[in-house]
């Protein structure tokens, strides 16, 4: 995820920018920007490693002891150095550093641009710059920038210089942290307090809705309407690992509990309450005319994405009205697949670069499919590759079992879904002339979205307790720890979240788990449970299937009657499976299809509380690698 570092105070800011940048590298980048204030602005920027910024710094030194710099990870516009902040206005004198999501930006530069504003990158940042300079009236810099500020929707954390007040830092939040660092005569800038450590310990942090202007001689803290507001300075008590991490003690707790921020990310400026439209380029202006008709769907995938890539599917052959089916790329790709002609390919991929991904993807282009991705990592390959498609904006995923980019996925091909009901509703109308999703039923799908990050929370809060140890998931975990095998079972659109539970426990725990659907369970699986066998079973209400409920019931009696112990996973309330369960675990009620967002995190938690309990590092489970480059 992106990073800023300021500074301003008497030494030369370029080296302290440097060193605070490196202390931000652990939240993964693509690019790296310095500014500083002396005559007038002077900017380096480098694609890649900070290494390659500082390479570059040799041999254009920066002066000036007034400075700001960035650390990117592209959301709007691929990694290259004109993408990289700092961004500046059309004349080179303010330039700005920023975290977030501008959401209105399209429409923003439209309008600066006509103004006569020169835009120089694809960048939504850039626009908050030139609005800035719109504002600004040749004295009081931080009024311009709440004036611009106030323009915007969406997220940010921001620090900006101006040459026409050069002893000045302006810092703003909403939605993206910032924290000032504050030393005798310097203070710094940070959205992280990880890069602030070796200079000083005392801290302001900003709350969304509130600014500071920063001097060499100290700091006025107010409201995005310039109110002034009080702070009291904090004392950093954390190690730098520990800071690193979020006060997590590893990145894949902190990355399931990122989940309802990304999800957030994700629907930012997509979807609105009581509005059934999507906004979604992809679709918008990314659909060429050629693409008439779509007549089947393949979504091609590996691993976790796979089983992002299995809800898609079953969401979209109910809705959409025509084939689909989800392949495991790999073996997609070596099997001569047959495309029929006005075929879709979806490939899903957190990191964009998975080998037989981006092979199946290839292919599915080769054989006359229009290809979409749903990625996550901007500007990889597979995002390149493909015709359009949706950028998760996750963030970066270091924990190397895939959690909150599983979330954004299911969510993604939910929006996916609803945009293209809308197309090929015009491009290819059902016979009887109904709409593919109802508008009340879109409208549901909307309201649903947006609650499901605060639905997220609530899980996390109800199945975890990270302070006391004494939540349900923590419980299951010391019961099961030393048992050698696990059975998942699900079905219809938990029946992939049956086989992302029992990967989740593979991969971090080495425990043996097998994920099943729990109808094909007396087609074998029913042999393996006595006693032993801890058998979690995923059975929250399906309102729109009821069945497929009173089925799962029927399949938790086979198991209790054979002495399996059942965890069960099913909506709050539940008075059926869960009579039946040694153990119950609740989540909120939603749609079908988006269940499994909310079923997956207990599962998430699961895994993750039996690995270090068995002394494994989640974060590198042996023999696995984050990104699989080779077949
Ligand atoms: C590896 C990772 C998994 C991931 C899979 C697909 O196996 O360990 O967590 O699900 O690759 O990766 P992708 O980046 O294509 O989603």
């Amino acid at each position: 995820m992106c990073g800023i570092v300021g500074y301003i105070g008497s030494r030369e800011a370029t080296p302290v920018l440097l060193d605070g940048l490196k202390r931000l590298e652990y939240r993964g980048y693509d690019s790296a920007g310095i500014a500083t204030v002396s005559d007038g602005i002077n900017i380096i920027k480098a694609v890649g490693r900070i290494a390659a910024l500082e390479k570059k710094l040799l041999d254009n030194s920066l002066f000036g002891t007034v400075g700001i710099a960035h650390t990117r990870w592209a959301t709007h516009g691929e990694p290259s150095e004109v993408n990289a902040h700092p961004h500046t206005d059309s004349e080179g004198n303010i330039a700005i550093a920023h975290n977030g999501i501008i959401e209105n930006y399209r429409s923003l530069k439209q309008l600066l641009q006509k103004e006569g504003h020169t835009f120089r990158s694809a960048t939504d940042t850039e626009v908050i710059a030139h609005l800035i300079e719109r504002y600004y009236e040749g004295r009081d810099f931080e009024i311009a920038v709440q004036k611009a500020l106030a323009q915007l929707e969406g997220t940010y954390g921001l620090v900006a210089i101006c040459t026409k007040e050069p002893k000045k830092l302006v810092v703003a939040r909403n939605g993206s942290p910032i924290v000032i660092g504050v030393a005798q005569g310097e203070f710094f800038v940070a959205s992280d307090a990880a890069a602030l450590l070796p200079y000083t310990r005392n801290v302001v942090y900003l709350e969304d809705g509130e600014m500071a202007v920063v001097t060499k001689d100290g700091y006025r803290t107010m409201t995005l309407d310039n109110k002034d507001v009080k702070k009291e300075v904090e004392k950093i008590t954390w190690d730098l690992e520990m800071i690193e991490k979020g006060g997590f003690p590893h990145f894949m707790l902190k990355e399931i509990y990122e989940q309802p921020q990304s999800i957030r990310n994700l629907l930012g400026g997509k979807i609105k309450k009581n509005e059934t439209d999507v906004r979604m380029r992809c679709l918008q202006n990314g659909f060429p005319e050629h693409v008439s008709r779509i007549d089947a769907i393949k979504i091609l995938a590996c691993g976790t994405s796979w089983h992002a890539g299995l809800v898609g599917a079953f969401l979209m052959e109910k809705l959409l009205k025509v084939p689909v089916t989800c392949e495991q790329a790999s073996e997609f790709r070596y099997r001569q697949p047959v495309m029929v002609p006005n075929s879709l390919a979806v490939s899903v991929s957190q990191s964009g670069e998975t080998a037989d991904t981006k092979g199946a993807a290839q292919l599915a282009k080769k054989l006359g499919a229009y290809s979409m991705g749903i990625v996550n990592v901007v500007g990889s390959t597979i995002a390149r590759m493909v015709d359009g498609g949706v950028y998760l904006h996750a963030g970066p995923e270091i924990g190397v079992a895939s959690t909150k980019a599983f979330s954004s996925q299911v969510v993604a091909f939910s929006l996916l879904n609803l945009g293209l009901s809308h197309f090929m509703d015009q491009r290819q109308p059902l016979a009887d002339g109904t709409k593919r999703i109802p508008d009340k039923d879109a409208l549901k799908i909307v309201h649903e979205l947006l609650s499901l990050p605060e639905k997220i929370e609530r899980v996390l809060q109800t199945v975890y307790h990270k302070d006391t140890g004494d939540g349900i998931v923590q419980q299951i975990a010391r019961e099961y720890k030393n048992t050698n095998n696990f059975l998942y079972l699900g079905r219809g659109y938990n029946y992939p979240i049956a086989l992302e539970g029992a990967l989740k426990l593979k991969e971090i725990s080495y425990i043996h788990a097998e994920g099943y659907s729990a109808a094909e369970m007396k087609h074998g699986p029913i042999a393996l449970i006595d006693r032993n066998m801890p058998v979690v079973i995923i059975a929250p209400h399906d309102s729109e299937e009821p069945e497929s409920y009173k089925k799962i019931a029927s399949n938790a009696e086979e198991v209790r009657a054979r002495g399996g112990r059942i965890i069960a996973v099913v909506n709050e309330g539940d008075d059926e499976i869960s009579k039946m369960a040694e153990w119950v675990i609740e989540v909120p009620n939603t749609l079908a299809h988006l269940v499994p967002v909310l079923a997956t995190v207990p599962l998430q938690l699961l895994a993750y509380e039996i690995a270090v309990l068995r002394g494994h590092d989640p974060d590198k489970p042996r023999n696995l690698a984050k990104s699989v480059t080779v077949e």
